[in-house]
């Protein structure tokens, strides 16, 4: 657990410094700090936490450009690849679990350039 906060943590300073500050465009931080009740399900299933839906459904709602969902995309895959203990079957269907429709698969092959 406390290696994956360190990721995270790293994670989000690489993506702060990457995405450049345009304002209203979602960021990775935004992503991830919204993603961390859900770490609990995401690694270890059961039920979701209703903080992890309701961010879930906030990331959904503010990811509706083209660059934002690409961003979203490129940052949950890297937060899968470098988190061995996600279970991307899990992950996979979080997003039904909060009754939330997203149109693209994550996961660490998904080539978030063709999102749109
Ligand atoms: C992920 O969860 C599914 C469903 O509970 C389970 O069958 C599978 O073995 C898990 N995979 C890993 C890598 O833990």
């Amino acid at each position: 657990m406390v290696k994956t906060a360190m990721t995270v943590i790293s994670l989000l300073v690489a993506c702060m410094v990457a995405v450049s500050p345009i304002a209203e465009a979602i960021t990775c931080g935004q992503v991830i700090s919204g993603l961390a009740p859900c770490f609990g399900y995401l690694t270890k299933g059961g039920a979701v936490p209703p903080a992890c839906c309701s961010s879930v459904r906030g990331l959904n709602n503010a990811a509706q450009s083209t660059p934002d969902r690409q961003t979203t995309c490129g940052c949950l895959k890297g937060v899968y690849a470098s988190n061995s203990g996600i279970n991307l079957s899990y992950a996979s269907s979080l997003p039904g679990k909060c009754g939330v429709n997203i149109p693209y698969k994550i996961s660490p092959t998904t080539d978030c350039s063709k999102v749109h």
